[in-house]
């Protein structure tokens, strides 16, 4: 795991959209693993502004995003369909047949979260996997005591997860029970998984992914499993680390320090 700490939520942002861009300018039919939610806000509109100055194109990039609500048609405004229409594909030169998430309104929920599992296969594999956390150490709409070998499927959210998502659902909306979700093991399957964190409210789920130990109550910390995982946190979000002054002195301001 590479732990790296920037002083901003702006620079770990900074930091993100550089690194999915280094992965499309090394492959540019790379197959990318999507997030959604308040933190990739302003990665995408970083990326976006990238895109437009010269930036890598999306012209043969594939995309894969991690989730989607059962219940709600792509045309939901609140869909992560739609969430990802209006910040991203709608805003660069990406092919939208090319874009996948799982339908939410599929007639049979479970077919579709195979389905989808098989299409992300039957592509390659994910090049990058891009997460943010739960406040509860949810990746995708893993909740905790997910399985860590999970592959795609049903999963029911949380309270706290459904009042943490209450904010972008009007008062007389009903917030979705179920998300079709990659699972821990489709996630841990990508050949690199960029994770993103940043504020004080995700400390706690931060030093839990980090540091505790590996446990299905904290989905995030089977990254410490993966070969190549990278961790993006802003100083707030850091700020429950034991270890903190060594990620420091291994990545200061978050670089990767000249081994002499
Ligand atoms: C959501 C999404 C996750 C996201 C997480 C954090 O429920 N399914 O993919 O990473 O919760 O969201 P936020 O960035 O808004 O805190």
């Amino acid at each position: 795991m590479k732990v790296l700490i920037l002083e901003t939520a702006d620079t770990a942002q900074e930091r993100v959209v550089s690194l999915i861009a280094q992965t499309m300018r090394d492959k540019p039919n790379a197959v990318l693993g999507l997030a959604t939610g308040g933190t990739m806000l302003p990665v995408y509109e970083k990326l976006v502004a990238l895109h437009k100055n010269g930036g890598p194109s999306f012209r043969d990039v594939t995309t894969f995003n991690l989730d989607e609500y059962v219940g709600l048609a792509p045309e939901h405004p609140q869909s992560y369909r739609s969430y990802m229409n209006d910040v991203l594909f709608g805003k660069v030169d990406i092919n939208l047949q090319r874009t996948h998430l799982p339908r939410g309104d599929a007639r049979n929920p479970e077919d579709e979260a195979l389905r989808y599992e098989a299409a992300i296969a039957q592509c390659g594999g994910l090049d990058l996997q891009l997460l943010g956390l739960g406040h509860n150490g949810h990746i995708g709409f893993n909740e905790p005591t997910s399985s860590l070998k999970s592959r795609t499927r049903i999963k029911t959210l949380t309270r706290e997860t459904r009042d943490a998502n209450s904010r972008y659902f009007r008062a007389d909306e009903t917030i979705p029970t179920f998300a079709i979700t990659m699972g821990v093991g489709t996630i841990l399957d990508a050949r690199h998984c960029l994770l993103l964190a940043t504020g004080a409210q995700k400390a706690d789920a931060v030093a839990a992914m980090i540091e505790g130990p590996l446990a299905a109550v904290c989905p995030a910390s089977a990254l410490q499993l993966h070969p190549k995982a990278t961790i993006v946190i802003d100083m707030a979000a850091a700020a429950k680390l034991k270890l903190l002054d060594y990620y420091l002195h291994v990545h200061p301001d978050g670089t990767a320090r000249e081994v002499v």
